[in-house]
């Protein structure tokens, strides 16, 4: 499986054409082009075409070009894979598969695009995402993250899910009462251990509301506290809070690879724990230390 950066994945209305070239230039980890919600309905068909040319035709620089197909439950669906694999040949990277409720609706896309990468004799094979937003979704998550060797990520949809509990919120999914914590860290929890124990990456939740940095910079920074690999942006101008937010700092690598060095000489010397700078270190330790270096060159920094 091919390791990708994901600290931002930015969203873009696949039916507006005037949006492409901004989006490829965004400095986005992933951009989509979205034939799902954020196009109308009677927009989607003739999108399909859009997202194909703009995936050719843009010079994306190092940005994983992906589109978001509409939910294998709808009329859709087929005709996206087909017409958007078979216009962008190479120039698709990832598939985002919404309303993700079971593993079979993973399998159902996986045999489709094994058919289509045989018939149009493609160079390389087109990776999944897949958005948990339905509560059954939520219930097989386990499932569904090892449902395919495709599948790369695993995206908290929090808007649609919000709905399909029931749950009563703000337009920035936010609870309208007090809520004491965070209401959807049961959700956010249960994805990301699913997405960790399958070995792919989770991804917070889109954050509607781009007029403030500030809280999105905050939602992120607990995102990254819990595990997540990077954040959906639904504006520009969160892409680069997003960057940032999921890298880790200069300070945090030194930090790592004086750790790593020190538990390795004390290991080499027969020692399983050590001390740096008066705190214990022992093998835990060396794996939260390597989380951080393999990021870091992940990065390359
Ligand atoms: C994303 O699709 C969401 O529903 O939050
Ligand atoms: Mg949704």
């Amino acid at each position: 499986m091919t390791r990708r950066v994901r600290r931002s994945e930015l969203a873009t209305p696949a039916s507006n054409d005037r949006m492409f070239a901004k989006a490829a230039g965004s400095g986005a980890d992933l951009v989509f082009l979205d034939l799902e919600d954020a196009c109308a309905p009677a927009e989607r068909e003739a999108a399909r075409g859009k997202a194909a040319r703009a995936l050719r035709d843009l010079d994306w620089g190092r940005t994983t070009r992906a589109i978001r197909m509409n939910g294998v439950d709808t009329r859709w669906a087929h005709g996206d894979v087909i017409e958007v694999v078979t216009g962008a040949r190479e120039a698709l990277d990832v598939i985002i598969v919404p309303k993700v409720r079971t593993a079979r609706d993973v399998w159902w896309v996986d045999v489709l695009l094994t058919q289509l990468e045989e018939t149009l004799n493609l160079r390389k094979r087109i990776a999944l995402e897949v958005l948990i937003e339905e509560t059954e979704g939520l219930q097989n998550v386990a499932e569904i993250a090892r449902s395919s060797d495709r599948l790369e990520a695993i995206i908290f949809g929090a808007g649609d899910f919000s709905a399909a509990q029931g749950a009563q919120v703000d337009t920035n999914f936010d609870p309208i009462v007090d809520y004491p914590g965070d209401i959807w860290h049961y959700a956010r929890s249960r994805i990301v251990v699913a997405a960790r124990a399958a070995g792919i990456d989770a991804i917070d939740a889109p954050f509607p509301n781009y007029r403030d940095p500030a809280a999105y910079r905050a939602a992120a920074r607990q995102a990254a506290a819990m595990g997540y690999a990077g954040k959906w942006a639904i504006h520009p101008g969160q892409v680069g809070v997003a960057n940032e937010v999921f890298a880790p700092t200069p300070e945090e690598i030194a930090h790592a690879r004086r750790l790593v060095a020190t538990y390795r000489e004390a290991e080499a010397g027969g020692l399983g724990a050590t001390g740096l700078d008066g705190i214990l270190v022992d093998a835990a330790h060396l794996r939260l230390a390597e989380n951080v270096t393999s990021r870091a060159e992940l990065l390359g920094l």
